[in-house]
């Protein structure tokens, strides 16, 4: 049966029978010009449909029982877009934090948010503060959303705490290993990204949780953001369970 026949349902069934779900999946949203531009829309109505594709994928990560689901909704880059588009961007926030909240809850989802959130505006950035602490009971899926979020840097601000950790005389330069690194991450304690998908085509990470994805599985699909959704994320799940994942070693 081709995919391009295979109902959503059956897609559903076939995700549950392979087992084995990534248990995070982070994504790369991209694709929203584009799709405003294909149409003669302006870029802001790319991102307000991009919106609604962060709906569906909620939607469908619990509906497939994702533990964790982290999207890349601002970079540190994207400051330097026009300021109409960024004060839309943060705008757009806050418009998402007024229309979920209330099923984000109800859902059983707990939101995160990570990366220099005091770049953002005070409105966008108490929304998303007043976010967290509603959904933090949440225990079906943890929506971790990257807001003015580079890798680089987070690296960097991880390597600088850890060099003041031994300049203060705390651990020493050999106790630095892979998990004192990690707890200085915005990451910390959550599992690495099993699948990272990318929409729109583009064959880069962006600047996008360099250390996390070490292992990942990589899924790109030329679909722009504003198109995807349940069905999309089906296909790409699908796709990660068909792959052998050997860490490095040899197969089984
Ligand atoms: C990339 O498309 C997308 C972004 C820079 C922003 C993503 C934001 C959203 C999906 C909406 C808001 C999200 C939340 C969580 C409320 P692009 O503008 O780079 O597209 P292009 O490459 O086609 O120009």
């Amino acid at each position: 049966m081709s995919d391009s026949v295979t109902g959503e349902h059956d897609l559903l069934e076939l995700m549950r029978e392979a087992g084995d779900l990534p248990g995070h999946v982070a994504l790369i949203m991209d694709g929203n010009g584009r799709w405003a531009g294909e149409r003669g829309l302006p870029r802001w109505m790319g991102h307000r449909e991009g919106m609604k594709s962060v709906r569906r994928c909620v939607e469908a990560s619990l509906e497939a029982g994702l533990k964790h689901l982290t999207l890349y909704a601002f970079s540190r880059e994207n400051w330097d877009r026009p300021a109409e588009e960024v004060e839309a961007l943060m705008s757009l926030l806050v418009e998402y934090v007024e229309r979920e909240s209330e099923d984000l809850l109800l859902n059983g989802v707990k939101v995160r948010a990570f990366g220099d959130l005091d770049r953002l505006t005070d409105k966008a950035r108490q929304s998303v503060q007043v976010l967290e602490a509603t959904t933090a009971p949440g225990d079906k899926l943890q929506l971790n959303l990257a807001i003015s979020y580079g890798s680089r840097d987070e690296i960097l601000r991880a390597v600088r705490r850890l060099a003041e950790q031994v300049s203060r005389g705390e651990i020493m330069p050999a106790d630095v290993d892979a998990a004192r690194f990690e707890q200085q991450l915005y990451t910390a304690g959550w599992p690495d990204p099993d699948l990272l998908i990318r929409t729109s085509g583009e064959l880069r990470v962006s600047n996008f949780l360099l250390w996390q994805i070490a292992y990942a599985e990589l899924y790109v699909t030329p679909v722009l953001w504003p198109d995807f959704g349940r069905r999309e994320l089906f296909e790409a799940i699908l796709e990660y369970q068909r792959r052998e994942r050997r860490f490095g070693r040899v197969s089984a």
